[in-house]
């Protein structure tokens, strides 16, 4: 079985950056789960479609460009939020589950996978070998978003950010299916006083036992 680290969390909490530290730090390959959504939205909003519609969605996820993985346009916040109208469908769900998984089972460069999203720990993933669920306070996060989104030439009133990132993370935790939540042998990870560098060894702290104890066990067998 491959060693993985599974990174749930909140919207602009922190996982995205801190999943991508921790491959780097053991060599795993990474994936974010987010920007699957994030593609399958951007497809349908690109087709005209409703991203709230099924077959819409569906057409979406079955159409992704991996190409646009690296797009800035796919990190907006409009992005975002249709996102999390695709993402609480189950077929859409269903078309991108062997995905992950196959990236999962067969890590790229073979070491193994960190990847991050909302139900990894719990559903894509409930054996991980370590997991984290990142959050921060909602205001912390509204702020890192709109330095985010500042930085892409996108000027948000912070306001609006907090509002959104708050509607979309109640409807994220509320969905039928594989809802936010934290897996019960998830560490909880608050990164609202960290910085980058704090909270990368805060996190490394926490999975750090288990990852290693793996990499023995695996080199011994
Ligand atoms: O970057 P941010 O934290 O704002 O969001 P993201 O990780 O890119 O995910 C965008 C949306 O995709 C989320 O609000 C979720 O609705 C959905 N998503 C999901 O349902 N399951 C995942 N494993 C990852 C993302």
């Amino acid at each position: 079985m491959s060693i993985v680290i599974a990174v749930d969390g909140t919207a602009a909490s922190g996982k995205g950056t801190l999943a991508k530290k921790l491959a780097g730090h053991f060599g795993f390959a990474h994936l974010d789960s987010g920007a699957l959504y994030r593609l399958s939205a951007f497809s349908v909003l690109e087709a005209k479609g409703d991203p709230k519609n099924e077959a819409d969605a569906l057409r979406g996820a079955q159409t992704i460009d991996f190409n646009l993985a690296g797009d800035p346009r796919i990190r907006t916040d409009i992005v975002g939020q249709a996102a999390s109208f695709v993402a609480a469908i189950p077929a859409v769900r269903e078309a991108l589950f062997d995905f992950q998984k196959n990236f999962l089972d067969h890590p790229p460069g073979g070491a193994g996978a960190v990847m991050d999203g909302r139900d990894i720990g719990t559903v894509i993933c409930p054996t991980a070998t370590a997991k984290l669920f990142v959050d921060a306070k909602p205001e912390v996060r509204a702020r890192r978003r709109w330095a985010e989104l500042k930085a892409m030439g996108i000027r948000r009133g912070e306001e609006d950010l907090l509002r959104e990132l708050n509607a979309r993370d109640a409807a994220d935790r509320s969905r039928p299916v594989s809802p936010l939540i934290q897996a019960e042998d998830a560490a909880l990870l608050d990164t609202s006083d960290l910085g980058i560098d704090a909270a990368f060894a805060a996190a490394l702290a926490l999975v750090s036992a288990k990852i290693e104890r793996a990499l023995k066990d695996r080199h011994r067998s």
